[in-house]
C-alpha cells in the first residue's frame, strides 16, 4: 500500500492523515475480543485507571497472536517506511481502552516530548499509528489534535505525575491556547478499522468518557531504524530496544487468523 501524493502533502503540512476503514470489519473484530479479553489479565503490562478501569496495555504483541500480526501488518508499516524513507522498527505499542463510563482524559502533550527526554530519541523520526478498535465519535473522548503544531518543534514540558495513573510531559495551557490560535482543534471520527498516522511533534490529547460506548484505540510507535532510542530509562515493555527492522506479514494474515479461529469455534 502506497500512499498518493495529496495524502503525503496534507501529512507534511498539517501533521496527521486519517485513513478511513484500512482494516476489515472481520480483522478489527478479532483484534476489538482480544484487546477485551488482554484488559481481563492480571499482568504488568496492563496499566489501570485510579479506579481499577483498564488504561493502557503494552507490548500485546508479545504476548498476543492477533496483536502481533497487527504489529507487523504492512498496511500500517509500508506508509511509514515511504514518510521516513527507511526501515522502522517498533518503538511502542499500546492498546488504549478509554472506557464506557470511566475512560479518563489525556492531557494535551507531544509525545516527542517523552521519546526524548525518557527514552533519548535523537529526532523526531517516529510516527504515531493508530488503528480505531470501535468507532470513535465526537462523544466518547476522540484524540483531539492541534493540526500543524508540530512545526513548532519540541516545547517545554513539565512532568505531570499526578492528573492520571499514566506520568506524562504535558504542556501549559498558554502554550496550547496559542498554538490552537493558529491551527484549530480537530478530532478525526470514524468506522471501526480506521487509521490515524500522526507526527511524533503534533500536540493532542483526549477528554474523559462519559457515554456508555468504549473507545478503544491501538497506538504503534514505529521509530526509523536509524533514530533508535539512546539512553532508555522506561521498562522494555513500555520502550523497547529491539532496534531490527520490522518484516511484514502477508496482507491477508490476520483475516487467515481470524478465519482459523471461526473455524474452531464451529
Ligand atoms: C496518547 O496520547 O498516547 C493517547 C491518547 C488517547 O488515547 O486519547
Ligand atoms: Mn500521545
Amino acid at each position: 500500500m502506497k500512499l498518493t501524493q495529496d495524502q503525503l502533502d496534507q501529512f507534511e503540512t498539517e501533521g496527521w492523515l486519517l485513513l478511513p476503514e484500512l482494516f476489515t470489519p472481520e480483522e478489527v473484530d478479532l483484534l476489538r475480543r482480544e484487546a477485551v479479553a488482554i484488559y481481563d489479565e492480571q499482568r504488568p503490562e496492563v496499566w489501570r485507571e485510579k479506579d481499577g478501569a483498564p488504561r493502557t496495555a503494552f507490548a500485546a504483541h508479545k504476548y498476543n497472536e492477533a496483536f502481533r500480526l497487527l504489529g507487523r501488518h504492512p498496511r500500517m508499516i509500508r506508509p511509514v517506511e515511504q514518510v521516513f524513507g527507511e526501515s522502522v522498527y517498533l518503538h511502542q505499542y499500546k492498546i488504549n481502552a478509554k472506557s464506557a463510563f470511566t475512560g479518563a482524559v489525556w492531557q494535551w502533550h507531544q509525545d516527542y516530548g517523552t521519546w526524548k527526554r525518557d527514552d533519548g530519541m535523537p529526532e523526531p523520526r517516529a510516527m504515531n499509528i493508530s488503528i480505531f478498535l470501535d468507532e470513535v465519535m465526537p462523544i466518547n473522548g476522540p484524540l483531539m489534535l492541534v493540526p500543524r503544531s508540530q512545526t513548532a518543534g519540541d516545547l517545554e514540558a513539565s512532568h505531570d505525575l499526578e492528573t492520571t495513573s499514566y506520568p506524562l510531559w504535558t504542556l501549559d495551557e498558554k502554550t496550547v491556547t496559542r498554538l490552537v490560535e493558529q491551527g484549530g482543534i480537530v478530532a478525526p471520527t470514524g468506522k471501526p478499522g480506521s487509521m490515524l498516522m500522526f507526527h511524533g511533534n503534533l500536540v493532542h490529547g483526549s477528554a474523559g468518557n462519559i457515554t456508555p460506548y468504549p473507545r478503544k484505540i491501538v497506538y504503534l510507535t514505529l521509530n526509523a531504524c536509524s533514530n533508535h532510542i539512546r539512553t532508555p530509562t522506561r521498562p522494555e515493555f513500555i520502550a523497547h530496544q529491539d532496534f531490527a527492522p520490522i518484516q511484514c506479514v502477508d496482507d491477508d494474515a490476520l483475516a487467515k487468523l481470524a478465519r482459523s479461529g471461526q473455524k474452531a469455534a464451529a
